[in-house]
């Protein structure tokens, strides 16, 4: 037996409370009919992982307005869709996104199927996607269960097995409450309570529609929960970045193989990124190393880049890599990492 009334309950404070979110169809809206464009929901949904709400916000208003329905987006340029990727992170996404949106437009007739089933075989649409595009923008009873559902439902039925090893558990405990009617409003309530209300840290358990139901809160231990296995601590690797300004204003720059970290981005020529990497110039020149590293932090590992300067002259013949003419090179197309490499290397070239 489904426990009706909990959902009951959710739906009623997502009819108050829900967040105004610029791809969301809200509870009033969808009530009078308006049905969610499924397009926006995807890309809503693509942006979204692994990212919060206010990072995504501008990426997502830049896309539909260069790209206002799949077509549009399937008939872009692969360059210029990984440019306006740059900097939102996991750049397979941004890959996916295209192969997918080809997809629809080629073997769909730009629709998006209906069914969680049907979406998953799109590219880069794996459950989490299906499900919540299906329920979102077609109202199917799909369990929806992102981080914020986990954290939920581990509170709500005081689940204490540790993550990642609680998962199927924690989405048998979303399934056993996901309702037949509104699945889609109810889908966005659990992860709109997870993101204002049921928080990581201090739970407002006195503004949740679920205090009374709350297990975790009966025990006193909700603030604790998910419980979590201790991730492994991420090793360091060592880089050498390769800035290369010609006498022109042109900068040195390369795309990425497709495949891998940063795959399909922009970026500058470097060496490999491990414990000892191996100088690469990409051409003979005099360089300069910089005083300062840029570093960032990747899922796996944290990155230490040295960053090499060079000024050369317009006769310049890399080996690698071709020059950008200033007048073409938008530094927000770079991924941060090489974002970081460049906001340092630009005072000692630009001048
Ligand atoms: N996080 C990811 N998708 C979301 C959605 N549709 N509503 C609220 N938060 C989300």
């Amino acid at each position: 037996m489904r426990d009706t009334a909990c959902a009951d309950d959710l739906l009623t404070w997502y009819d108050k409370h829900a967040r105004d979110l610029p791809w969301r169809v809200g509870p009033a809206a969808r009530a009078a009919g308006i049905r969610p464009d499924p397009y926006r929901v995807w890309l809503s949904e693509v942006m979204l992982q692994q990212t919060t709400v206010a990072a995504v916000k501008p990426y997502y208003d830049r896309f539909t307005t260069l790209w206002p329905t799949v077509e549009d987006l399937a008939a872009a340029p692969d360059d210029q869709v990984m440019g306006e990727w740059a900097g939102l992170g996991y750049y397979a996404r941004a890959r996916n996104l295209l192969k997918c949106a080809r997809a629809v437009a080629r073997d769909h007739g730009g629709r998006f199927p209906s069914t969680r089933e049907a979406l998953m075989e799109l590219p880069g649409i794996g459950s989490y996607t299906g499900a919540a595009v299906a329920a979102i923008a077609f109202d199917a009873p799909e369990v929806v269960v992102d981080g914020n559902v986990e954290r939920v439902m581990a509170r709500l039925h005081d689940i204490r097995t540790p993550l990642p090893a609680a998962k199927p558990e924690l989405t048998e405990a979303a399934a056993a409450l996901t309702p037949d009617s509104r699945p889609g409003c109810y889908a966005q309530a659990v992860m709109d309570l997870g993101a204002t209300i049921c928080t990581p840290k201090s739970p407002a358990c006195s503004l949740c529609p679920w205090m009374h139901a709350c297990a975790a809160r009966a025990a006193g231990i909700q603030a604790e929960l998910p419980n979590k296995t201790p991730k492994k601590a991420k090793p360091t690797r060592l880089g050498i970045a390769y800035v290369a300004r010609r006498a022109d204003g042109a900068w040195l720059l390369e795309r990425r193989p497709d495949r891998g970290l940063l795959g399909g981005m922009l970026g500058w020529p470097g060496s490999d990124w491990s414990a000892a990497p191996t100088p690469a110039p990409p051409l003979a020149a005099e360089w300069t190393e910089l005083d300062e590293e840029a570093r960032h932090t990747f899922t796996h590992f944290h990155l230490r880049l040295s960053v090499m300067v060079a000024e050369v002259p317009e006769a310049a013949r890399p080996d690698r890599g071709t020059f950008h003419p200033a007048a073409a090179f938008r530094p927000s197309d770079l991924p941060t990492v090489m974002r970081k490499v460049f906001d340092l290397a630009r005072g000692r070239l630009e001048n």
